[in-house]
């Protein structure tokens, strides 16, 4: 029998793992704030280099202080030719976020001051795999469509630059908008699994690579940023919009974890999901193509019935992304390449005020066993 001060909070759930100043959420309203400034402000307003400055330096850039920055981040988007042959190494089998793993795991072997954990040197660091990670992702994407990687334009914005990288094409203003949108509500969610797992790895006083490699681990699984694929899969399952009650009832009968739905901090809506929404509706109304919007909501409704279950961040931006013609199978690629600037803002606070994190687990094996005295 444990005491009740010995009781295991099973999944950490509530637990007050560290202080930070970087985002608020309460679950209940649901309310999320970055820096203080409410989301729904940020996702109407700012574009994502200035959600990027303001987690990283706490307060939004004056214009000088946003051009510069831009063009600093700008300046890096290039990726060494050793990192584009590992990417074009690698198996078609192999899941493209251990691609991007891998990848960033070389770029680190690749910079002499990997280990230089200074503030100054986390912040170039962090400038550069902000910049980076969508090159990567972007020559993934190309390769996989068998077609030849797009040098990075360092006139276009990070969103446009993304799209451009993707399709060759220039976006219009709509599509920026949307990727950028897209982008700065992913960037940052607190101690979400991936940013505790950065959190932990610096907590050693490991390297800045090191903890993003296990970040990148940690988001690739399905029930963190690995759901936005397998929503897709779901809604390319489903394919007609009448299919989608019956689809539903089968799988909870068999009681399956629906993706895209459910957190284990919102309650009562995910603060993120009404703008991804929009422009999912947006999207489609844009297109012609209303299919996806269609099933979407037809599932989100019988969830809503079945279950009560609210529909999280994944759930409408994954067909934002398919719109936009980002591959399925690197869905969870694009949401890494945007949590990596809320990675950094986390690995900055905890190298600042950092204590060895090293819970303790409540046993429940054997004790005093005696090795039997004949055993060789
Ligand atoms: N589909 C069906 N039922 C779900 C569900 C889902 N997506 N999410 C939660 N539930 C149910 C659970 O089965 C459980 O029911 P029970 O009490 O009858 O057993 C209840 O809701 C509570 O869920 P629990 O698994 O304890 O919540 P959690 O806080 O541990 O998990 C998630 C949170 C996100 C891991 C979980 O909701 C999930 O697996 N969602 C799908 C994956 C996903 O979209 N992840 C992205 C999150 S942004």
């Amino acid at each position: 029998m444990s005491s009740a001060s010995e009781q295991v909070i099973s999944g950490l759930e509530g637990v007050l793992a560290c202080e930070s100043s970087v985002a608020f959420i309460d679950g209940n309203i649901p309310e999320l704030s970055y820096r203080g400034y409410n989301i729904h402000d940020i996702a109407e307003t700012l574009t994502y280099e200035q959600v990027v400055y303001l987690l990283w330096y706490d307060e939004l850039p004056s214009p000088e202080q946003l051009h510069t920055f831009r063009n600093d981040l700008a300046a890096r988007r290039g990726i060494p030719s050793v990192v584009i042959d590992l990417l074009r190494l690698m198996p078609a089998s192999a899941h493209p976020m251990a691609g991007l793993r891998t990848a960033v795991s070389l770029l680190g072997t690749l910079d002499p001051q990997a280990d230089d954990n200074s503030p100054a040197d986390l912040h170039r660091k962090a400038a550069d795999l902000t910049a980076k990670i969508p090159t990567i992702v972007a020559v993934q994407a190309r390769l996989q469509m068998g077609q030849a990687p797009i040098e990075p334009d360092a006139s276009l914005s990070l969103a446009g630059n993304y799209h451009y990288m993707l399709t060759g094409k220039r976006p219009d203003t709509t599509i920026t908008r949307t990727i950028d949108t897209s982008l700065l509500l992913y960037a940052e969610h607190e101690t979400n699994a991936s940013t505790f797992t950065c959190r932990a790895v610096v907590g050693t006083e490991s390297d800045y690579y090191s903890a993003v490699v296990a970040g990148i681990g940690a988001i690739k699984g399905p029930l963190h940023g690995g759901a936005i694929d397998e929503v897709m899969r779901m809604f390319l399952e489903i394919d007609q919009p009448e299919r989608a009650g019956a689809y539903l009832d089968q799988a909870l009968a068999a009681k399956r974890k629906i993706s895209g739905f459910g957190h284990r901090v919102y309650r009562a809506g995910d603060a993120r999901a009404p703008h991804l929404r929009a422009m999912a509706e947006r999207l489609a109304e844009a297109t012609g193509d209303r299919k996806w919007f269609t099933i979407a909501t037809t599932v989100e409704q019988h969830m809503r019935q079945a279950k009560g279950i609210i529909a999280n961040v994944d759930y409408y931006a994954a067909p934002v992304l398919y719109h936009l013609g980002f591959p399925l199978a690197l869905f969870t690629n694009f949401v890494a390449s945007a949590r990596i600037s809320g990675w950094s803002a986390h690995i900055f606070e905890q190298y600042a005020n950092n204590r060895l994190i090293r819970p303790r687990a409540l046993y429940t094996g054997h004790r005093g066993r005696q090795l039997p005295a004949d055993y060789q």
